[in-house]
């Protein structure tokens, strides 16, 4: 023990993490984000195809046509992970290549090719695929059709897509997650207007139609059930044979009392409530959180008995993505300012500050992404305590970077705030895991710099830097970085595994 200690002084000045032996370190990616080819072999337009077309909708006026062609330089790509060393790669399968037309059409033979050539690929290198059905894209058709989320039907669009991916790659997937944030989806899609459909109302957005105060939550409730009757799917014909596990994968900030009032207090429990156990508590304990439950009563959508029948083990394990920390204030007994998360209804206010404009840590590139090490070890430990210490895994961390047009490869190559930031949250989470919380993967965001929703390709999240013009991948000082500290813990796991 003391060796190993010894060893970790002298690897590393600043970092103590150590990790279970079998914890999973990997990059994590998106279909939409990354792939590109948005035509390309019978593709079918996604929602995000048809959204980032339509003027205004992104912050530089580009889409994801191309993104960082990812489809056709997967073999490149995989071979970057394979230098760094991960052990898996998280990425998301886009709808809308395996079914361009959802159940109203044939399964694509070439889309299905495409994610059977990644996924061997991957384990040639043994990577272990770790994937996501719906992160964001889903066939337009189903927008056309039905309005997607907002019917019922598309519970049995995403479990016949479901059926589809488990039966075609579940021979050689173990790692599953149904959804990517559906909360931010949810909130995204149908309060603010900011993502496809763009649906809105009130002061939340610039919309011409929509229901922000409904919609969100008849959104989310479809989701919900459309996760279940896919894990219902994957547990009755495929899990026992294959032996794979199945999750969700949540936003989840971490948010601190603006004060010490109990108002404001109260006020962190309804933003907790509203913006992350929204999903969890359903799928985990039948039932909305009791805060959702108080404010917006008879209007939350209910279970049917058909779905609480069926709720055994709604999940293997829970999917975190964590950024940031924000402060909560509340708007019950006070008046906050229109801002973001702020409801009349709902009761709190999201804030990067204290009252006297102190931050709650240092900015990023990304408006609501603050340093703050801490909410790692606080998020994963009330997560712990909430379900009953469900197994996790931390699907994304990363650091943003402005794209500043005029700035030179060189700075963005010398990303030592992105370094500062993943060894804070890596030791953060190590905190947490010493303390008893079964946390079995960590996945940087992001591999490469890519698409970042209505942000374009302003911000980077990238390890390795992409250029735009030539899409050359060129490492940065953080991939070296990262690379390093696995290497670290492979030492670390086989000195162990010999004693
Ligand atoms: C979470 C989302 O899953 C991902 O798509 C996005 O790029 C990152 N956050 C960074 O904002």
């Amino acid at each position: 023990m003391f060796f190993l200690s010894f060893l970790f002084d002298l690897c590393d000045h600043s970092s103590s993490s150590h990790f279970p032996s079998n914890f999973l370190f990997g990059t994590a990616s998106s279909s939409y984000q990354f792939e590109g080819a948005y035509l390309s072999d019978g593709k079918g337009p996604s929602n995000w195809d048809v959204f980032s077309h339509q003027k205004g909708r992104i912050m530089d006026g580009s889409n994801g046509d191309v993104a960082v062609d990812h489809y056709n330089r997967y073999l490149d790509d995989i071979a970057l992970m394979h230098s760094l060393g991960v052990n898996s790669y998280r990425f998301s399968i886009s709808w809308a290549r395996i079914l361009p037309r959802g159940r109203f059409g044939p399964v694509s033979h070439a889309g299905v090719e495409h994610y059977n050539n990644l996924i061997n690929a991957l384990l040639n290198k043994g990577i272990q695929p770790f994937v996501t059905l719906s992160h964001y894209d889903s066939p337009q058709e189903l927008e056309d059709r039905y309005q997607a989320w907002l019917n019922p039907h598309i519970q049995e669009d995403f479990r016949y897509f479901a059926d589809v991916c488990f039966e075609a790659f579940g021979d050689r997937v173990k790692y599953w997650t149904t959804f990517n944030e559906p909360n931010i989806a949810a909130m995204h899609s149908y309060r603010t207007g900011l993502y496809p459909p763009s649906r809105c109302s009130g002061s939340f957005g610039n919309c011409t139609y929509g229901d922000s105060e409904t919609e969100p939550f008849i959104a989310a409730h479809n989701m919900i059930l459309s996760h279940a009757a896919a894990v219902d799917t994957y547990r009755t014909k495929y899990q026992q044979k294959q032996g794979g596990s199945i999750g969700i994968v949540i936003n989840a900030m971490w948010f601190e009392p603006v004060s010490n009032s109990s108002e404001d207090k109260l006020a962190v429990q309804r933003a907790l409530s509203f913006l992350v156990n929204w999903f969890l508590d359903p799928i985990i304990f039948g039932r909305y959180p009791i805060e959702m439950q108080q404010i917006l009563g008879s209007s939350l959508p209910k279970f049917s008995k058909n779905y609480l029948t069926k709720l055994q083990r709604g999940l293997d394990f829970i999917g975190v993505n964590h950024y940031s920390t924000l402060y909560v204030k509340d708007c019950i007994s006070s008046v906050c300012k229109a801002g973001m998360g702020s409801t009349k209804t709902e009761g709190f206010a999201l804030q990067v500050a204290e009252n006297n404009g102190v931050l709650i840590g240092e900015p990023t590139a990304m408006e609501y992404f603050y340093v703050c090490p801490r909410g790692m070890e606080k998020i994963i430990t009330y997560l712990k305590e909430r379900y009953n210490n469900t197994p996790m895994f931390i699907t994304e961390n990363g650091y943003a970077d402005a794209n500043n047009p005029n700035a030179t490869t060189e700075s963005f190559l010398n990303d030592f705030k992105r370094i500062d930031y993943t060894k804070s949250y890596l030791d953060a989470l190590a905190t947490a895991i010493r303390k008893g919380a079964d946390v079995r993967g960590y996945f940087a965001w992001s591999l490469l710099d890519n698409f970042e929703w209505i942000f374009g390709y302003t911000k980077r999240f990238g390890l390795y830097h992409v250029d735009y013009t030539t899409l050359k991948r060129t490492p940065k000082l953080s991939a070296t970085w990262y690379k390093q500290f696995i290497a670290k813990q492979n030492v670390i796991k086989s000195l162990a595994q010999e004693n």
